[in-house]
């Protein structure tokens, strides 16, 4: 039994392109392989942008917190916990303004925590999360896979690696925004090599 953890950033809900490809994800995983899927919904959860304040309450141990920072240390905490769960992560990812939602920004710089999910060395950070895949389904307007303005992959490879996620694949449904034979053939494409990956998983 494989565990999938999907989380979805997209400011449309389900009615977000990014959100198809997830769906199809796990209905195509669901019809081949034993699988135990949790979504989240990082928009609906409102995540805000990280406070000094809930930094503190990590930097605090847990039999010294207030109740405050009990709450707010639950928040990484519990995404931390979930990821570590996680056989699988599968992202629905929509390029906003040439970049990673601000609301998966918020989820990322709750998953980065010195001391959890990685460490200093004298040689350098070390990711300390087990290895896992993780697949980035990402739902674009516009062409820019391949070129300097796609900041997504990069970024996900280098901000995965850190944490010890090398295994980062990329599905591309691009062009969504150039007319409806664009938007077909992406989705086409898209849902092809959505298939070939389950099938390696
Ligand atoms: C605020 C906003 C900014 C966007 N910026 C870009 C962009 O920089 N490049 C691009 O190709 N498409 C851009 N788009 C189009 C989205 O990538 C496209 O609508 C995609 O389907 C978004 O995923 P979603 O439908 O899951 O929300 C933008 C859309 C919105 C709403």
């Amino acid at each position: 039994m494989k565990n999938i953890l999907v989380l979805n950033s997209s400011l449309n809900g389900e009615n977000g392109n990014s959100n198809k490809l997830t769906n199809t994800f796990v209905e195509k995983a669901q019809e081949s392989l034993a699988v135990k899927v949790s979504s989240v919904d990082l928009n609906a959860a409102e995540l805000s942008h990280l406070s000094i304040e809930e930094m503190t309450s990590w930097q605090t141990t847990p039999e010294e917190r207030t109740q405050r920072q009990q709450t707010l240390a639950a928040v990484s905490d519990n995404y931390i916990e979930q990821l570590m769960s996680a056989d699988v992560l599968v992202l629905g990812m929509p390029m906003y303004n040439f970049g990673i939602p601000s609301v998966f920004k918020a989820w990322i710089d709750r998953v980065a925590r010195a001391g959890i999910t990685f460490k200093y060395t004298p040689t350098g950070p070390v990711g300390l999360l087990d290895n896992k895949k993780v697949i980035v389904l990402a739902a674009r307007g516009g062409m820019y896979a391949g070129t300097p303005k796609d900041t997504q992959t990069q970024y996900l490879k280098d901000v995965f690696g850190f944490i010890g996620l090398d295994d980062v694949e990329f599905v591309y449904a691009e062009g969504l925004a150039m007319g409806e034979q664009s938007y077909n053939d992406a989705f086409l494409q898209a849902n092809e090599k959505i298939i070939e990956l389950i099938g390696n998983l």
